[in-house]
């Protein structure tokens, strides 16, 4: 008798312990037709009863072990050296995480023709023109930022099939790791702690949960090249934080405005940025959501309001 079997896609997420990592596990792990395998520096996975494997993207063995061990038909890459302001003190690292690491998840993905999907940043470019669509020029300004287009140039050479993500500041209901922004914001009014933020950083903050679904569908449609995936709404951090405080119920006396260049931080940032999502509407059916329909989810999914 002939059975017929289903072909599960194969999804290798890296760097799954991650703020974007973790979510993009929970989501994938829950779907049938799928076959998971998750990576990060951890010894352990934060999200329980996913298959994990401990991973360090900068040595080339250990990337070759992981991609030729599970045959992925697709690999999320959401590893990466995050720390813009410590990339000024700490080139090497920073560089070796995120641009010798994409090199050699490239070259895997290469050697058995899987589909690499990789996050890079709205740091690759300078700020003063923004927002930014995918055909605009680079031109980073901090050390982040150059190695992040360092890695997406060596995709573009590379001969993977990939597709690399654009998007800027993250937040949303991620559980384990560092504080999103919005957590950092609202732990912070709770806790009656005055905070100085800038009135003169302008971008489009990104609910992960979109990203993770914009995700889904460049694998559902198999889409390649560069697209921008970030939020609805273009908006100062201030303005932001002004919203957050709003819809918690929170002491809005409490935020400071001030200015980037007040707070001399080692990197500078890209000042009027944020990335136009014409492309991915149009293409892969990313919808965005309203900021304040965001807060809702994650204020459901964590319960952190006063
Ligand atoms: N967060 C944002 O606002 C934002 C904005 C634009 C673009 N992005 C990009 O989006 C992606 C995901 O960002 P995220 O906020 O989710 O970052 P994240 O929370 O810092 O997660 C990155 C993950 O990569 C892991 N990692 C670091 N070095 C590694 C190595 N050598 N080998 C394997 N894994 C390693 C980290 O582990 P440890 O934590 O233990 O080091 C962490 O779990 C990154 O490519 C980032 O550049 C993020």
């Amino acid at each position: 008798m002939i059975t017929s079997e289903i072909i599960k896609t194969r999804i290798l997420i890296i760097g799954s312990n991650g703020m974007l990592g973790q979510r993009l596990v929970q989501y994938f792990s829950q779907q049938e037709n799928i076959e998971l395998l998750c990576a990060s520096v951890e010894e352990k996975s934060f999200i329980p009863a996913v298959e994990y494997k401990s991973i360090n993207i900068a040595v080339k063995q250990e990337v070759k072990e992981l991609v030729l061990g599970f045959f992925p038909d697709f690999v999320i890459n959401t590893a990466a050296y995050t720390n813009v302001d410590k990339a000024e003190s700490e080139k090497e690292l920073a560089w070796k995480i995120n641009v010798i690491g994409v090199e050699n998840i490239a070259l895997y993905c290469w050697t058995i023709d899987a589909h690499l999907i990789h996050i890079s940043s709205d740091y690759i470019f300078d700020g003063k023109t923004g927002p930014y669509s995918e055909n605009d020029k680079p031109n980073p300004i901090g050390y982040y930022g150059r190695s992040k287009l360092a890695a997406e140039n060596s995709l573009r050479s590379s001969g993977v099939r990939y597709t690399i993500i654009r998007t800027n500041v993250l937040y949303g209901p991620s559980k384990y790791g560092r504080p999103d922004f919005v957590k950092w914001v609202v732990t912070s009014l709770q806790n009656k702690q005055e905070i100085r933020i800038v009135t003169d950083q302008i971008n489009n903050p990104t609910y992960i949960d979109d990203l993770v679904l914009g995700i889904n569908n460049i694998i559902k449609y198999k889409k390649e090249g560069i697209y921008n995936l970030a939020g609805k709404e273009l908006i100062n951090r201030y303005d932001f934080t002004i919203r957050i405080a709003k819809y918690f119920n929170l002491d809005e006396k409490l935020i400071k405005p001030i200015l980037t260049k007040e707070l001399n931080q080692p990197a500078p940032r890209p000042l009027n940025s944020g990335l136009i999502n014409l492309k991915a509407e149009t293409e892969l059916d990313y919808k965005p959501l309203a900021i304040v329909n965001t807060f809702k989810l994650i204020n459901d999914e964590l319960s952190i309001s006063s």
